[in-house]
């Protein structure tokens, strides 16, 4: 463990100033705070992170889970927790509701337990509707923060214990990012890294360009130096993060909070580099948008052996009509002229994507190209969502919304076509050998345990617990719809 978190600071008169040692500081006083409560109650206190949406908020929850257990919270998955927080996410309006369907019964549990605070962040923070509705429909949620501001929670805390109100704090852009304090990972062998924050795309569909800000990429420094300390750790496998990896460094952003341009220095040198870290094994990066996906990337993914050959690719659409109302900036043609680009230099690559269904506008001839287009992608993998509103958005507003109906038809039509294809597409790797990183014990048998290939597919296989973490070769005997059932070699 770093030893700056056993360092006691609670004697200096006035917090630090620069980051982290500001939040070290806070994380220290409430470290006292919890150690003076144990001695008085005689329990611990305990909390829960509840995380919704995408690799990003996973990630983020592990930077509160990091914080959370410096402080001296005890983690428990429950939420009857005396501090619980909801990590939420609001790119479809149904994960809006979720998180209403969780607060509204913590009223009463929170009545009960005096201890307990509540706490809200991520996505659904950054949208002002929302802050007005928690203010007052529930008022007695105790910390509230947004997407920018994640590294303060012990600073929150702190405030929440000690001004008796609620503590409402939301950027709208991020001042500085810190990435330096500690992260707690759900597993040891394998992390999320952030590269870049927020996006520019303005797809015309999605609210994360609102929320999430402008684009941002950390600086290849700040990254390199948190890789290779994670390398130090034990992790074999890191997944870069960012909504449009493929626009890594455009606009950077430090720790120190310097902003420069280094134009010659993309997202291609950065897995080079990434690559060079001794230790690390694997390396994954999403989300890839067509638009920007250059040559030179896929030239780099081709020769270098630790980049897994598989790449999340969302196309929303088939048809080239949907996608320019999407905003998207390809046609149908150029991203299976991408696809097959792909194909050519890596033909075992797997290919994964995200589809929208019944945007505006959308018609039975829109619908067919998007089937077409799963035809010749040949995906191993998609991700299949409804159309859904988002205030604020151009698409918001566009006429011709599409009945409930119709898109559930097309949604149940798409839904099938995917699963023939990709149980086609998972065959093609039955009877090879290839290498797994074994990620746990298999849920359902306590003999098997469950990795994943390079591809990202799901392997299951007789094995214990003392091959968590190790990549081993596996004999993939027989595909299973997404996934095999193996047996090591
Ligand atoms: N409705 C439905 N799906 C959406 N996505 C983003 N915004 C919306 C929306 N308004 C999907 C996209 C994106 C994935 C993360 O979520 O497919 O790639
Ligand atoms: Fe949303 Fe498009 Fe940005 Fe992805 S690229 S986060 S879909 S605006």
């Amino acid at each position: 463990m770093d030893t700056r978190f056993d360092f006691n600071r609670s004697d200096l008169e006035t917090p630090p100033e620069t980051e982290p040692d500001r939040q070290l500081y806070f994380i220290d006083l409430c470290r006292n705070y919890i150690r003076r409560k144990k001695e008085q109650d005689g329990k611990d206190l305990t909390y829960a992170v509840i995380t919704f949406g995408c690799q990003m908020n996973a990630h983020d929850s592990e930077k509160l889970r990091g914080i959370l257990d410096q402080i001296g919270y005890i983690e428990t998955d429950s939420e009857e927790a005396d501090l619980v927080i909801y990590n939420t996410c609001t790119v479809r309006e149904n994960a809006n509701q979720k998180l209403y369907g969780h607060l509204g019964p913590l009223k009463k549990k929170k009545q009960e337990n005096p201890d307990m605070m509540i706490g809200l962040c991520g996505c659904m923070m950054q949208e002002p509707e929302v802050i007005e509705k928690i203010r007052t429909s529930y008022s007695y949620v105790d910390i509230v923060f947004g997407t920018h501001n994640i590294y303060k929670l012990a600073e929150l805390i702190f405030r929440r214990l000690t001004e008796e109100k609620s503590v409402i704090e939301v950027l709208k852009e991020a001042e500085k990012t810190v990435e330096t304090l500690p992260q707690k990972r759900k597993y040891p062998f394998k992390s999320g890294v952030n590269i870049m924050f927020g996006c520019n795309n303005f797809c015309s569909y999605c609210i994360v360009p609102y929320v999430r800000g402008r684009e941002r990429s950390r600086t290849p420094e700040d990254i390199l130096e948190e890789i290779k300390k994670l390398a130090e750790d034990g992790v074999k496998e890191v997944m870069l993060l960012g909504q449009n990896v493929n626009s890594y460094g455009t606009n950077f952003i430090s720790e120190s909070e310097i902003i420069n341009v280094r134009p010659a220095y993309g997202f291609p040198e950065l897995l080079e580099d990434v690559c060079r870290i001794p230790g690390i094994e694997r390396v994954r990066f999403m989300t890839s948008h067509p638009k920007d996906l250059s040559d030179r990337l896929i030239e780099v993914m081709k020769k270098e052996p630790k980049i897994c050959k598989h790449i999340h690719l969302p196309v929303q659409s088939g048809s080239t009509g949907i996608l320019k109302k999407m905003n998207r900036r390809y046609s149908k043609e150029q991203y299976l002229l991408l696809v097959d680009k792909l194909r050519q230099k890596m033909p075992d690559i797997s290919i994964t994507t995200d589809i929208i269904v019944g945007f505006p506008g959308e018609t039975e001839e829109d619908f067919q190209d998007t089937l077409d287009v799963v035809s010749k992608a040949a995906y191993d993998q998609a991700f299949t969502f409804v159309y859904s509103k988002r205030t604020g958005t151009p698409a918001a507003a566009m006429e011709d919304q599409i009945p409930e109906d119709v898109i559930k038809d097309r949604f149940d039509r798409l839904l099938s076509l995917i699963h023939d294809i990709s149980a086609e597409q998972t065959k093609r790797f039955q009877g090879m050998t290839k290498p797994v990183l074994v990620e746990e014990i298999n849920r359902q048998d306590k003999n098997f345990v469950t990795g994943r290939l390079e591809y990202n597919t799901v392997v299951h296989f007789p094995g214990d617990a003392s091959l968590i973490g190790q990549i081993v070769n596996v004999k993939l005997l027989e595909a299973k719809g997404f996934y095999f059932i193996g047996e090591m070699e």
